[in-house]
């Protein structure tokens, strides 16, 4: 059984997506904690009435990125887990923090990495026009919003799209791929090839990394 500690900031609607896949899957793996650096995280309310251990790691009580990245990892090791999945926790993380736990953290980013890393990526996409834009799936690397690809879903941008159309139209798809990517690291049945920075992810046996999502966002 592989031990997975989420961690959220907010609404975590894909630590829900999560959740339901490896139970409804029957994933041999559990979902020990759910680990919030926001008190009022709404997806903490889910996670303990599913019966998952809560902790909050308030990132305000603490006056260096360096403290509260210890207190937090201090928390996550307490569950040994074998991954920690990142969804939708708002925080930069330490490089020391992120080395810790190198090859075994997944992150979720609201664009077609390597375009708009950062806040705002829908509006980002907008802005520059794209017609195509998504999510990706990544292992966490020290540069923001970078890393190795595990999966990643497209959605078209349409007339008349604004950020928050754009942003309930690509929610749909992270929240498909995400636990489709969680499950493959659970099977272990990804791989980094050359350096991590930069590697390319290999998924064994192979089925498509990736999902291409029609007008009303229903994958096809
Ligand atoms: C998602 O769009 C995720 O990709 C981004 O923040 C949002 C979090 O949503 N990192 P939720 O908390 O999972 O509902």
């Amino acid at each position: 059984m592989k031990k997975i500690v989420i961690l959220i900031s907010g609404r975590g609607s894909n630590m829900e997506a999560v959740v339901r896949a490896c139970a409804r899957e029957g994933w041999p793996a559990r979902i020990c904690a759910v680990i919030s650096n926001r008190p009022d995280a709404a997806g903490l309310g889910f996670a303990a009435a599913n019966g998952i251990e809560t902790k909050v790691v308030d990132h305000r009580r603490f006056d260096a990125r360096e403290s509260f990245d210890a207190a937090l990892a201090h928390e996550i090791d307490r569950f040994e887990p074998d991954l920690v999945v990142l969804a939708g926790f708002m925080r930069v993380l330490t490089d020391a923090f992120v080395a810790k736990y190198a090859g075994r953290m997944l992150n979720i980013h609201p664009s077609l990495l390597p375009s708009f890393p950062g806040l705002r990526t829908h509006q980002q996409a907008l802005d520059a026009g794209v017609r195509v834009h998504g999510a990706s799936v990544h292992f966490v690397t020290p540069t923001l919003d970078h890393g190795p690809i595990v999966a990643q879903a497209a959605v078209p941008v349409v007339a008349g799209d604004d950020a928050a159309a754009l942003a309930a139209r690509v929610l749909k798809v992270e929240h498909d791929i995400y636990p489709r990517a969680v499950r493959w690291f659970i099977e272990g049945r990804l791989s980094i090839e050359g350096e991590r920075q930069d590697g390319r992810v290999v998924l064994t046996p192979s089925e498509p990394q990736w999902l291409f999502a029609d007008i009303a966002g229903e994958g096809v």
